[in-house]
């Protein structure tokens, strides 16, 4: 068994397992060779040659407990017939958002659309990482996908997304409903592949009101772990409704999830005092600390530890690792974490 399944299934282990959102990426150079050979990002994502060995880099480099496996929340959009590129300096770009086009052609079988590849280079990983390190399957949350199909870009402002699911219910609607199973069967494909955890992000759940997150991020998350579980009942769940601090322990308490992910803002009094209670918590140093780095991650690494540590934990960031990390801040949290006695 995997050390974050350990932790799930109630051992106690001393240090904490480390695993860090967007350990791959561009903040390491071995990234960007891999990535310019593949060309583009999708590329990357596709081939799973290239996406095992950028997963397996911040592992060797590392040492990390865990591995990511190198995709992004996005590619599901490919079976909804919208083409996407990711262009520098500006993210995600779709050719057809809702805004403009709300007509669809949905690939409703996982096994026939592009994903298929990412279950290969999980297995292509799996066979690689040492046995005793988990590998992490992950797929977006509905609502947080259905943000970049609304807009077909990245906004900060997402109120004309939450209005376009307002004026079209209907639509939105059978849209999540697709998306609950798509992604019910992306995870279990991801899980059959031989990742032995997975995660959902929500990474927008914070703009909505009580009734939209329990329409739209409660209710289909729910269902997507109730449709995961009936297949594999002992599969740890990750859930991340980033930002969402009034619906956290709700979140968590209706889900089913196993793991809550908790993002930088979220009170350390609170995630001890009420999400510890009955979760493991994964997070929430801040990835702004990392970037800078020196006495002041050691800092907030001590006062992460010296909060969380009576129950088990996973430690982690509040969020994915700033391209401009020197690798160096990581290897010396990992060295600081491993030294604690
Ligand atoms: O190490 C890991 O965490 C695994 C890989 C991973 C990526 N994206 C790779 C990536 C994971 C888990 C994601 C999830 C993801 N993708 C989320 C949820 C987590 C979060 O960050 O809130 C979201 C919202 C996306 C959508 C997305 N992908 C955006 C908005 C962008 C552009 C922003 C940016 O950082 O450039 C991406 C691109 C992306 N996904 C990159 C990486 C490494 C950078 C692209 C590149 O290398 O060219």
């Amino acid at each position: 068994m995997t050390i974050l399944c350990k932790l799930n299934d109630g051992d106690k282990i001393w240090p904490p397992p480390i695993w860090l959102m967007r350990q791959a990426g561009r903040y390491l150079p071995e990234y960007n060779v891999i990535r310019n050979k593949a060309g583009s990002f999708l590329d990357l994502c596709y081939k799973p040659d290239y996406a095992s060995e950028v997963t397996l880099q911040p592992i060797s480099r590392f040492d990390l407990d865990a591995a990511i496996i190198f995709a992004d929340i996005l590619l599901i959009l490919q079976n909804f017939g919208m083409g996407i590129k990711f262009e520098e300096k500006i993210g995600p770009v779709l050719e057809k958002p809702l805004i403009e086009n709300p007509v669809l052609n949905v690939i409703t079988e996982v096994e026939k659309s592009k994903l298929v590849n990412v279950g290969e280079a999980i297995n292509l990983t799996r066979n690689k990482l040492p046995r005793e390190k988990s590998l992490i399957g992950f797929c977006g949350a509905p609502w947080t996908v259905m943000t970049y199909m609304i807009n077909g870009r990245s906004k900060k402002d997402l109120s004309q997304s939450v209005k376009w699911m307002e004026d079209n219910q209907s639509l939105a609607n059978d849209i999540i409903d697709v998306l609950v199973d798509l992604s019910a069967a992306y995870l279990i494909l991801q899980i059959q592949a031989g990742a032995d955890i997975v995660k959902i992000f929500d990474s927008w759940a914070g703009v909505l009101n009580e009734s939209q997150f329990n329409n739209w991020v409660i209710k289909p998350t729910s269902k997507i772990i109730a449709k995961v579980k009936d297949v594999f009942p002992k599969t740890p769940i990750i859930g991340f409704p980033k930002g969402a601090h009034k619906f956290y322990e709700k979140y968590a308490l209706e889900t089913g999830l196993n793991i809550i992910a908790v993002d930088s803002e979220l009170d350390r009094d609170y995630v001890r005092n009420i999400l510890q209670k009955k979760f493991i918590v994964q997070g929430n140093i801040s990835p702004n600390i990392l970037l800078r780095g020196g006495a002041e991650l050691k800092k907030d690494i001590e006062l992460n530890i010296n909060k969380f540590r009576d129950q088990p934990f996973i430690l982690g960031l509040g969020h994915g690792i700033l391209k401009n990390t020197p690798p160096q801040h990581v290897l010396d949290l990992v060295q600081f974490v491993r030294s604690l006695s």
